[in-house]
């Protein structure tokens, strides 16, 4: 079976994360989301809350299952059984970082390949950051996150 890891910090998943996941689900027996523990990032939603905002977000997805990581993205991939790590690529300026972490994935594990789906060019300025940002300023964000994560957002920045 071919299994693929997509990672991510997700906090939170954007449409533009679920366009990447969906194609991804598209070309894979099977895809786990890898929703990395980060102990080091201040998050707006705990590792937990981001796997079941996911979860409820693509319940139709059936050859989709999310997790929550920590430690070497390599070793989760090794632990599920996957021999691929997707990354979505949206602009040149995700160029440079995404090379670095596929050179070290590469180095550690070359049983592990990386492969980079092309955002759409509509989610290319599209990102969790972005997404905090303006709801925290009661932008509107309904256009960039599904809505179950929407509601979420709101939620915790009017508290
Ligand atoms: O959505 P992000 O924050 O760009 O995702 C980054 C992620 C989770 C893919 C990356 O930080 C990661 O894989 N972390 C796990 C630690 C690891 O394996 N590091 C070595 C590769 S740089």
């Amino acid at each position: 079976m071919n299994i693929a890891v997509y990672p991510g910090s997700f906090d939170p998943l954007t449409n533009g994360h679920l366009d990447i996941l969906k194609r991804a689900a598209s070309l894979f027996d099977y895809v786990i989301v890898g929703v990395l523990i980060n102990n080091n990032k201040k998050c707006l939603f705990s590792p937990e809350e981001r796997v079941d905002m996911i979860n409820e977000t693509i319940q139709d997805l059936e050859n989709v299952r999310v997790m929550h990581f920590n430690g070497l993205l390599v070793d989760f991939c090794d632990k599920v059984g996957a021999k691929a790590i997707i990354r979505g690529l949206r602009a040149v300026s995700d160029y440079e970082y995404e090379v670095q972490m596929f050179a070290a994935n590469y180095q550690l594990n070359s049983n592990v390949e990386t492969v980079f789906l092309m955002s759409q060019l509509k989610y290319s300025y599209l990102s969790s950051s972005a997404v905090k940002e303006i709801a925290f300023y009661n932008g509107n964000i309904s256009e960039m996150v599904p809505p179950i994560i929407e509601e979420q957002i709101k939620k915790r920045i009017n508290k």
